[in-house]
């Protein structure tokens, strides 16, 4: 199957086209094109993503991509659109160029719509790890697997029993993880998206400067909470700083603060993060830990959990960074595994709060 995708959910515009098959016992991936417009230059100033300005730059982004790739997409057989979750006109602007281009280019092709989380979800199927071990899937021997899909609007850890049943079984009850790098990298005065720069930070720093909480550690549940970490760096900084008054400025440091606070900060992230994932895979005697979503990038996330699934000698499975932040390639493994489970499709329409 030759799938051509198309993810506009937030503030990078993604097209793709991949080559699948094998189904769902034996699923192999080959990527033809990954074209990735990112939004960070018109978001930077804001300091955020300003849902308006990403729709107009996904409609002059959507048919710039398209008209490079346009010579490989003969034959096409899937065209798939991320439908949800997302921002409302970010999510239609891609939905009405997939209609557009599968009307008028590939009448022939399957339109689907594909939930942005199972792309996420999926994602480990292009780790390198598993490439040439993709019989494994079919093998059931990666399942049960816990899954801790960490972005900058989710977090949740995901009980999956197999390649096509799964459940939630813990969220966070705030903030995102990814949203709390952005939000402390903001107070600190760093550019958005804070994720990357905070993870580069902290590689200078020393993680023990200040001891930040581990919020719902030892809570009998798998939720999370991120805000109280957020406020607990924001007390340190209005402590360590002249600036009493917190009002939607950063806060004046130094290069060597901001470097101690980001590694003291990721280091309560990434402890809090692990330590839960870890408790969800013991419980249910998970036979792999599966990381994704764009804080999947973050190296020190990565390494830990590595580690500590080789300690207890289970199965650690995550793509490389760049199948993290948001991308096209995702959203064609998430419709190719749908479009194989026999599920029930998606609607082919925006839907800002679809769950998975
Ligand atoms: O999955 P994603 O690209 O978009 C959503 O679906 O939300 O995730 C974006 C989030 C942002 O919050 C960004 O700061 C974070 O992922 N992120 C990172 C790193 N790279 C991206 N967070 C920590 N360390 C990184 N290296
Ligand atoms: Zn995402």
């Amino acid at each position: 199957m030759k799938i051509l995708s198309v993810e506009t959910s937030c503030d990078e515009t993604g097209i793709a086209i991949v080559q699948a098959n094998g189904g769902l016992k034996n699923p192999k991936f080959e990527i033809l094109e990954n074209l990735v417009a990112t939004q960070i230059e018109t978001h930077r100033p804001w300091g955020g993503v300003v849902p308006g300005l990403a729709k107009r730059d996904h409609e002059k982004n959507l048919p710039e991509l398209f008209e490079k790739i346009k010579d490989k997409t003969e034959n096409v057989d899937i065209i798939a659109v991320t439908v949800g979750p997302g921002l409302d006109p970010c999510l239609w602007t891609g939905v009405n160029f997939a209609k557009e281009i599968h009307k008028n280019n590939f009448p022939e092709a399957k339109l689907i719509g594909v939930n942005h989380m199972e792309g996420h979800l999926f994602s480990f199927l292009l780790a390198q790890e598993t490439a040439d071990d993709v019989w494994r899937v079919a093998n059931s021997d990666i399942f049960p697997a816990i899954q801790l899909i960490v972005s900058g609007g989710h977090t949740m850890l995901v009980h999956m029993r197999s390649i096509s049943e799964w459940e939630i079984v813990g969220e966070t009850q705030d903030d995102a993880a990814g949203e709390a790098f952005d939000k402390v990298a903001r107070m600190m005065g760093l550019p958005y998206p804070g994720g990357p720069e905070i993870s580069k930070a902290a590689e200078k720093g020393n993680p023990k400067t200040v001891d930040f909480p581990r919020p719902m550690l030892n809570s009998n549940n798998h939720n999370f909470s991120f805000s109280g970490l957020k406020t607990a760096v924001l007390y340190h900084l209005k402590d360590i700083s002249n600036k009493k008054k917190y009002d939607k400025l950063s806060f004046d440091l130094n290069d060597n603060q901001i470097q101690n606070i980001s590694a003291s900060f990721q280091e309560a992230a990434v402890d809090t993060l692990s330590k839960k994932t870890l408790k969800a895979a013991k419980e249910i005697k998970a036979k792999s830990i599966i990381l994704s979503g764009g804080v999947a990038a973050n190296s020190s996330l990565r390494g830990r959990l590595k580690k500590e699934s080789e300690n207890i000698e289970i199965n650690f499975l995550s793509a490389d960074a760049k199948y993290q932040t948001d991308n096209g390639v995702v959203i064609a493994v998430a419709a190719y595994m749908r479009h194989a489970s026999n599920k029930k499709e998606y609607k082919i329409e925006a839907q800002p709060n679809l769950k998975i």
